[in-house]
This record gives structure tokens, sequence and C-alpha cells, in this order.
């Protein structure tokens, strides 16, 4: 058995302001804070689609540090305990130890988490450790050079991340989650070689179903690896067993390895959805806010920001979307959803 799952006690009031149409309560804000990145993942932005030319949004159209942590106190004010940042790729932006450190101070915020391509980690990871960011995601979706660096759109270098996971290790981010896209024919025939690699170190390795989140990737069901699938060939090779959440809502169903070395998750969006316990809300780089990976379109936070709305009209506002919230995307998966152009992109998003 696992761990029990933790409850929090909050006002009657308060929980009333943070509950969805569905009973879901709002507690995690995951924010973009750039759309850009050095990598052009097929599932993700790919390369024919995002040239070296295109246009992501200019400096002055993202939400300046001082506007995201006025949002990040409102969010909190409303429940929120959890951020992530993210992108795009988020370390592009300049100075990310700055909003990590304004963040992590914020009433009510007890965890403020990263996830990155882990490229251009190494560099920053102390300052960001200090700043007080506490806990760092980092996508690899295989450890074969080749396969990298065509998931990568040709931009990437598996060492460059294989040494920011030791960076990670030695400024004390240990144990890191290892984020893993598997896409069916390309890296689905190397997850075992990237679990063999982090057997017994004590990081956990996300394997995350390929999942049909915008349109610019051209997702095919095809190409989804489903968990059950992907679990029976793991097994294959070192049993598993199952294990408890370690709180309510969380994405990954845990499993681990019956030998003790250690952890796995599966992301499974696709095949296992799990809208029915989301308390996650996302903000774009430009201030909007989505309430869902498959939302088509977001609530605009930025112009009130700039237009003077104080804090408890902004705090309506979010209130009122997450009030109105009834999305269950994935869960409702149908053809019909899937012919749908308007759906906002994972590098917008951030995941
Ligand atoms: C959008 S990225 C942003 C942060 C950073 N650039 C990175 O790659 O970690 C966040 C996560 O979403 C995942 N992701 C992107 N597109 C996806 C897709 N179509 N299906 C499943 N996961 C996806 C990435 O692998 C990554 O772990
Ligand atoms: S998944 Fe992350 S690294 Fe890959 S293209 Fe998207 S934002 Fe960039």
């Amino acid at each position: 058995m696992g761990a029990p799952i933790p409850v929090r006690v909050e006002s009657a009031d308060q929980a009333a302001s943070q509950l969805d149409r569905r009973g879901r309560r709002l507690r995690d804000l995951r924010i973009s804070v750039i759309d850009r990145c050095n990598f052009r993942c097929p599932y993700c932005m790919p390369e024919d689609q995002y040239p070296r030319d295109h246009e992501f949004l200019g400096k002055a159209e993202r939400l300046r540090f001082e506007e995201i942590e006025r949002l990040a106190r409102v969010f909190a004010g409303l429940g929120v305990h959890k951020l992530r940042l993210t992108g795009g790729e988020p370390l592009l932006r300049r100075e990310l130890p700055v909003l990590v450190r304004t963040l992590a101070r914020i009433p009510g915020i007890d965890d403020v988490a990263l996830t990155t391509n882990g490229s251009l980690l190494a560099a920053h990871v102390d300052a960001l450790r200090e700043a007080g960011l506490g806990r760092i995601t980092i996508s690899l979706d295989t450890l074969d050079p080749g396969t990298f660096r065509a998931m990568s759109g040709g931009r990437g270098d598996v060492a460059d991340v294989l040494a920011a996971i030791v960076a990670a290790e030695r400024a004390g981010f240990a144990p890191l989650k290892i984020n893993c896209v598997v896409m069916r024919g390309t890296n689905d025939g190397q997850v075992l070689d990237l679990l063999e690699h982090f057997r017994g170190s004590g990081h956990i390795v996300r394997l995350i179903e390929y999942m049909d989140v915008g349109t610019c990737n051209d997702w095919r069901r095809d190409l989804v690896v489903p968990s059950a699938e992907l679990r029976a060939r793991i097994a294959a090779r070192w049993p598993l067993h199952e294990l408890d959440p370690n709180y309510g809502g969380e994405v990954a169903q845990r499993w681990a390895f019956a030998d003790g070395a250690g952890e796995i998750g599966f992301i499974s969006s696709v095949s296992e959805p799990f809208c029915g316990d989301c308390s996650r809300a996302r903000l774009s780089a430009d201030g909007r806010l989505y309430t869902c990976l498959f939302a088509g379109t977001g609530c605009d936070l930025r112009t009130p920001l700039r237009t003077g709305a104080d804090d408890a009209t902004l705090a309506g506002l979010v209130g009122a979307v997450w009030n109105a919230r009834d999305d269950r995307y994935s869960e409702a998966r149908s053809e019909a959803t899937l012919a749908r152009r308007d759906r906002v992109e994972m590098y917008s998003i951030g995941g």
C-alpha cells in the first residue's frame, strides 16, 4: 500500500468558489512563460510548420514577470497551491530564477516546479535551486542519439540532456521526473533501454501516450502505444506491481519494479482518460486562461491586467471561468471532437 491521500481543508467560501460544474477543485496552475522553443518535437511543434522564421509572440505580447506574479497571487487566493513553469522551452525566458524567487514566496504556494527539455538546464540549475524551485521534470524521449536528434526536429543533443540530469542531481533536485512521449515506430522500441538506464536511480520515468493536443502534429491513433501494451512489454522483462496514487487527481498511474529498482509512471490520456479529478488551470504566455489541454479558446486576462483591473476583479474573472468549466475532452474524444480545428497547441499552454 502507498501513502494515504492527503486532504486539504479550506473554508466553505473558498471551496465553493473553486469548484467547477463537475465538482472539481482548482488546485494547480501551469504557467507557460514563453511560446518559443529551441526544439521542434514532431508531436508538438513540427519543423515543417514552425520554421526558424516562424512568428512567435513578441516581447510586449508576453506577460511580464510582475504580471505573472500578480496573477499567481490571485490564483493562490482561489486555492491554487502548486505552480509549474513551462513553455515552449521555459529556459529560453531570460532571468527565469528571478520569477521563481517571487513565485516561491507567494503565501499559499507550497510548490514551484519546472518542465523543461533539459537542453539549457545545466547552466541554470544552481540559480533555480537557490531561487526556491522545488522540482524539475525533464523531457527525454530516448537515449539513442539519432532518434533523439530526429525527435527534437534535428536540433537537440541527448548528451546535453543527460548532462543536465547529472547537474540537477548535484544541485539537489533528485528525484527527477523524466517525461517520455512514446510514438509507435519512432521510439517505442527504445523504452526498455531508457528504463534500464534509470532503474535504481530514484528518478521516475513517465511514459506518456502521444496525445491529440493541438492540430499541427497530424496525430493518428495508430501512432499511440496504449499504456497497457507498454506495461506488458516492460513486465515481460521486469515484473511490475501497481502503487496507490500519491494524491487525488494525480495524472500518472504509478507502477513499480517488483525487484525494488524504482517507479514508473504511465500517463494514459488516450487509452484511459482521467478528466474526473482534473484540478489544473493553464495560463499561456500571452495571459490566456485555459481550463483544458484540449480547449479551443482561452479567457484573456492580459487585457484586464493592463487596463487597471484590481485583484478582486481578476479573481472574479478567474473564479467565473473555473465555475463554468465543464471540460472532459479526453473522456469524450470522438471523431467529431478530433475534427475540431480550433484546439490550442501544446507549446502554447505547456502540457
Ligand atoms: C509542451 S512541453 C513544454 C516544456 C518543455 N519544452 C519540455 O519539452 O519539457 C511539456 C511536455 O509536453 C509533452 N508533450 C508535448 N506534446 C505532446 C503530445 N502531443 N503528446 C504527449 N505529450 C506531449 C512534452 O514531451 C513535454 O514533456
Ligand atoms: S515538447 Fe517541449 S521541447 Fe518539444 S517542441 Fe514542444 S515545447 Fe519544445
